[in-house]
């Protein structure tokens, strides 16, 4: 049983603080995100000391959503407890986010981008937490078959009624986003944050979800931007048992995709990382957050021993040319 906790009094120290955007918002550039590691089938003093080490290195936000756990709905349900017992005290320190879009519960209501799902899962959400408003909610991914004015209406109408301080979207194209952001717009409640997935080995938002956010003055939080763990010294030598890609939960990563090939960059990333005294997973978000239209990177850890590795990136984003060419020509190398 751990002790209780008091947060570092020099937390606030170090950090880099972010603009969202044209918002009046502050994020930190090293964000953290409960999407593994904090279930049910986790060791909940790990996920406890690792949210604790966040606070202290100076993250004040948490992302979740509605389905993170295992189970789903788990993440929540701890997250809240470790409010309850670390940082009740603290609710004002804090962003925390949730989202709906993904597959929740059974029958007609409960995924996709309704009224009806988005106000019932928020609720569920806030009651998982012990929360009167979470301060970010997301339409979680867009719906191909509900009119955006209706997924819009709905997070519009979840930040009138107080259950959430700001509107956010995932996964949304350039596209979905401009309409998005125009119906927000129209209702007065503005789109604060797009998230999207975005790192040295997944460029899509290069091509045009960027220009769309830095125009439209939206904040940018990109998430897996350690490609789940493989932009890290962790598959260098093999797979450990306790690694994502080994896990029998592992949906999304899994040890196909640790192909000789991805090997191969990543130990050549890995000797560029050394040249700038950084591990390969600071050098990965050091190279996000060397775009100020990035305002956060949004990471998973499944220790505090890699929070702290990570949150170490901010101590040197700045790349030289030569650095940044050397990049591209190992991620193009095709053996
Ligand atoms: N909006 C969306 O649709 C969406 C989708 C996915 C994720 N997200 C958000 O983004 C967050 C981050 O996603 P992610 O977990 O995929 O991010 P990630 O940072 O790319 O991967 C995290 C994993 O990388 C490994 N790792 C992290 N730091 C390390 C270090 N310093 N050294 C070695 N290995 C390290 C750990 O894997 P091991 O477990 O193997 O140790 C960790 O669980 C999620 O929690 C969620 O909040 C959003």
């Amino acid at each position: 049983m751990q002790k209780s906790y008091a947060p570092a009094n020099d937390r606030y120290n170090t950090m880099l603080y972010r603009r969202c955007g044209k918002s009046g918002l502050h994020l930190p550039a090293v964000s953290l995100g409960l999407w593994h590691n904090f279930g049910f089938l986790d060791d909940f003093e790990n996920a406890r000391s690792t949210i604790q080490e966040a606070f202290d290195l100076g993250i004040t936000h948490f992302d979740l959503a509605n389905n993170y756990g295992p189970p789903a709905g788990s993440a929540e349900e701890n997250f809240g407890r470790i409010l309850k017992m670390d940082l009740k005290s603290h609710r004002d320190e804090m962003i925390v986010s949730t989202k709906a879009g993904y597959y929740m519960w059974e029958g007609p209501y409960g995924e996709w981008g309704s009224r009806k799902y988005l106000v019932s899962s928020c609720d569920q959400s806030l009651k998982r937490m012990g929360l009167e408003y979470v301060d970010i909610f997301y339409s979680h991914r867009p719906d191909p078959d509900t009119p955006f004015e209706e997924t819009m209406g709905a997070l519009d109408q979840i930040v009138r009624q107080g259950k959430a301080l700001y509107a956010g979207i995932s996964n949304y194209s350039p596209e979905q986003t401009k309409k998005a952001v125009k119906i927000l717009n129209d209702l007065g409640t503005p789109c604060l944050i797009h998230q999207p997935k975005y790192s040295m080995f997944e460029r899509t938002p290069e091509k045009g979800l960027l220009h769309v956010l830095k125009t439209g003055g939206i904040g940018c939080i990109v998430f897996s931007p350690l490609a789940q763990g493989l932009l890290t010294n962790r598959y260098l030598k093999g797979i450990p048992e306790d690694s994502r890609a080994a896990k029998p939960s592992a949906l999304f990563l899994n040890k196909e995709d640790i192909t000789p090939e991805v090997l191969n960059k990543v130990a050549k990333l890995n000797e560029l990382a050394r040249t700038r005294k950084q591990s390969l997973a600071q050098m990965a978000i050091a190279w996000l957050l060397k775009d100020e239209a990035i305002t956060s990177v949004l990471i998973g850890a499944s220790s505090p021993k890699q929070l702290a590795d990570n949150v170490g990136a901010i101590q040197n984003i700045r790349f030289s040319k030569s650095e940044l060419q050397e990049i591209e020509i190992i991620l193009n190398q095709k053996t």
